[in-house]
């Protein structure tokens, strides 16, 4: 039998004994609510009314013509506040809302699950705290302002890399002292149990809504689910609700730079076994076992791990994990930007440039769902000044 909290041997909760009642009350509670009528109707309603659930399922014409099969974007980024994020964390925020929380902490990268915290947190009353890693503040500096503009209060964060993964440290550190009144709003299906369970449960209305939108639109399921794995809060959230059905689900990590150590974010490609924010689960690692530096061109997949439930998932075979580099990813922006007038986030830009580095493998009959798990808007400074680059660099060879 499967043991509570692990998928396959990952997972589970590696945490000092401080945080361990908290865990388990969180767990408890989230037992007793989720199957409730009344918590299920008020997040249905904030959902649907407020977040602008249903999402679209956007046949693409002009990229499907271009790579010969039939492209789907599932519209994430149309959610309020620009991403998938929100799913997640107005779920989070009403159960800590009926477990009496008076405050809730969140970790972030790219600032999205941030904004989509001060989000929650503005609309169910509960102050916010954000910590995100300097250098996240730096290249995301939009959606620091957007925080502080919602009454969130930012905590840039300098140890480590300054990244997400060092936000996270000072989040979970901050959890174990003030676990009694606050909850820790984690932004992924990372951590320990519960939380790979709850997002992942939150996030599974992406994969829900896509089937039965796709059965209505074609009569049948789609042939690939594709979508950029972080901690994979997105993937498995379209993935979960097909996992029993015939459909290939490929997930793409962070190729960054290129595969030699430090010039990626791919820890299912590279990493191996280890422990990280209280889970078991694929890590970039060093051979001495220390968590390995990573480089991603979106903060939202510069993280050294994956969920637990997606090592299980690449172990027996079920999803397969792709990589697409960051030249690629740039590429793919301004590819999708221009074929079908809808700006990425670099994330889930990924997904797009893996369909495209693949699109000799799909037949002109061919479903293929991509998420498109937030909109772009946060990362045109980025490509800007890269597109910028590159024209100086033009100039020069002339
Ligand atoms: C738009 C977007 N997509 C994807 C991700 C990656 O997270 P996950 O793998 O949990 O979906 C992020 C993280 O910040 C994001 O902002």
């Amino acid at each position: 039998m499967a043991k509570a909290g692990y998928y396959g041997s990952y997972g589970g909760r590696f945490v000092p004994e401080t945080l361990m009642e908290a865990l388990y009350e969180l767990e408890k509670s989230y037992q007793a609510i989720c199957g409730e009528e009344s918590f299920r109707r008020e997040l249905d309603f904030y959902l649907k009314e407020y977040a602008g659930r249903e999402t679209p399922l956007t046949f693409c014409r002009n990229m499907s013509e271009d790579l010969g099969c039939r492209i789907y974007l599932k519209r994430e980024d149309l959610m309020h506040g620009g991403a998938h994020k929100l799913n997640n964390t107005l779920g989070q925020a009403i159960l800590a809302k009926h477990m009496g929380k008076k405050r809730l902490i969140a970790e972030t990268g790219a600032g999205q699950h941030g904004v989509a915290t001060a989000i929650a947190g503005a609309v169910t009353g509960l102050p916010v705290e954000v910590y995100m890693g300097s250098t996240d503040c730096e290249r995301q500096k939009l959606n620091v302002f957007r925080m502080e503009l919602m009454g969130a209060k930012v905590h840039p964060v300098e140890s480590g890399t300054a990244t997400l993964k060092d936000a996270t440290n000072e989040a979970l550190r901050e959890y174990a002292a003030s676990s009694a009144d606050t909850h820790y709003l984690i932004g992924s299906v990372v951590g320990p149990h519960p939380f790979p369970e709850i997002v992942r449960d939150f996030q599974s209305v992406i994969g829900t809504e896509t089937k039965e939108q796709i059965l209505k639109a074609e009569g049948r399921l789609p042939d690939e689910a594709i979508a950029c794995v972080g901690g994979g809060s997105n993937a498995i959230g379209l993935f979960h609700p097909f996992l029993k059905n015939d459909v290939r689900l490929t997930g793409v990590e962070a190729g960054g730079r290129g595969d030699a150590p430090g010039d990626n974010g791919a820890s299912v490609r590279f990493g191996r076994p280890g422990v990280l924010h209280g889970a078991l689960s694929y890590l970039i690692q060093d051979e001495c076992g220390q968590i390995g530096t990573t480089h991603s061109i979106s903060a939202g997949l510069d993280y050294p791990g994956v969920g637990p439930e997606h090592s299980m998932l690449n172990d027996s075979g079920r999803v397969s994990y792709g990589i697409a580099y960051d030249d690629e990813v740039i590429n793919a922006f301004r590819y999708l930007s221009v074929k079908e007038g809808i700006i990425p986030a670099l994330e889930s830009a990924h997904a797009i440039a893996y369909a495209i580095n693949n699109a000799d493998r799909f037949d002109r009959d061919d479903i293929v769902v991509i998420c498109l798990s937030g909109r772009g808007d946060k990362d045109v400074a980025t490509v800007s000044s890269i597109m910028a680059d590159e024209k100086t660099e033009a100039l020069k060879e002339r």
